[in-house]
Parts: C-alpha cells; sequence; structure tokens
C-alpha cells in the first residue's frame, strides 16, 4: 500500500512539474485481495468488490495515463478507505490533482 501511495505522489509530481505528462507511469500491479488487513473488521462487505474496481482503474490508467484516469484512481482509494480503513484518508486527499 505504501508503494501504491509513493507512486502517486511519483506521477503527480511528474505531471504537475517540469515533465508536464503522464510519459511512462504505470502502475505496480499487485492483488489487493493478497493484503493482509492488521484488522479483520477492516474485512468488511464489499471489500472484494471494491478491490476489483480498483484493479479495474489501476489497468485503465496504465494503458492509458493521463489527468482523468490518475483521479479515478485516486477516488478508488477513496472509495476504500472509506469503508475499509479511515485513517489515511487526510493523506490520500493530498494526492488529487489541484
Ligand atoms: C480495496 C481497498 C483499498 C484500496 C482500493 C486502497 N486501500 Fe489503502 N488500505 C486498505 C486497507 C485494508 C489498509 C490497511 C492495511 C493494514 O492495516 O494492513 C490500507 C492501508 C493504507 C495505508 C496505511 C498503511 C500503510 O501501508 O502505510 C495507506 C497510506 C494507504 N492504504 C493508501 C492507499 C492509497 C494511496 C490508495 C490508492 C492508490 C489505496 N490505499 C487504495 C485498503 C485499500
Amino acid at each position: 500500500m505504501r508503494h501504491l501511495d509513493a507512486e502517486l505522489v511519483g506521477f503527480r509530481t511528474q505531471f504537475l512539474g517540469q515533465v508536464g505528462d503522464w510519459d511512462g507511469a504505470a502502475f505496480t500491479e499487485f492483488d489487493l485481495n493478497d493484503l493482509a488487513p492488521t484488522d479483520s473488521s477492516m474485512l468488511v462487505d464489499g471489500y472484494q468488490a471494491l478491490a476489483i474496481a480498483f484493479e479495474k482503474r489501476i489497468l485503465e490508467f496504465n494503458d492509458h495515463p493521463n489527468s482523468e484516469a490518475y483521479s479515478s484512481v485516486v477516488s478508488g482509494c477513496i472509495s476504500c478507505h472509506q469503508k475499509a480503513c479511515p485513517g489515511p484518508l487526510e493523506r490520500i486527499a493530498k494526492r488529487e490533482l489541484p
């Protein structure tokens, strides 16, 4: 999860900085269903559906990296975190594009 967050920061910085585009940006694909939540109450109903929907957003970004696909990934982070683990929401909000 931390590496996903680091990738978001990297792509966002690339886009907003001197490079100004999304060239070469691609998330490392991994299976969120393999994630072992520290607290099993995090395995809320619908977790798997959220994980599958999120993976689709990742694949779409990797196929066509652009601002819209990036924002769709960030809202995927938010949807799952609102349900499963609200702690990092404040941090994730900072990944939105200005
Ligand atoms: C399908 C659900 C889901 C999605 C989507 C998701 N997360 Fe998480 N995330 C979790 C769960 C569950 C935990 C808690 C894991 C644990 O406690 O082991 C977590 C933990 C975290 C943490 C704190 C723990 C750590 O490893 O530092 C951060 C930060 C985080 N997520 C950021 C993100 C970002 C950024 C995205 C989008 C790129 C994202 N998450 C997408 C479910 C999700």
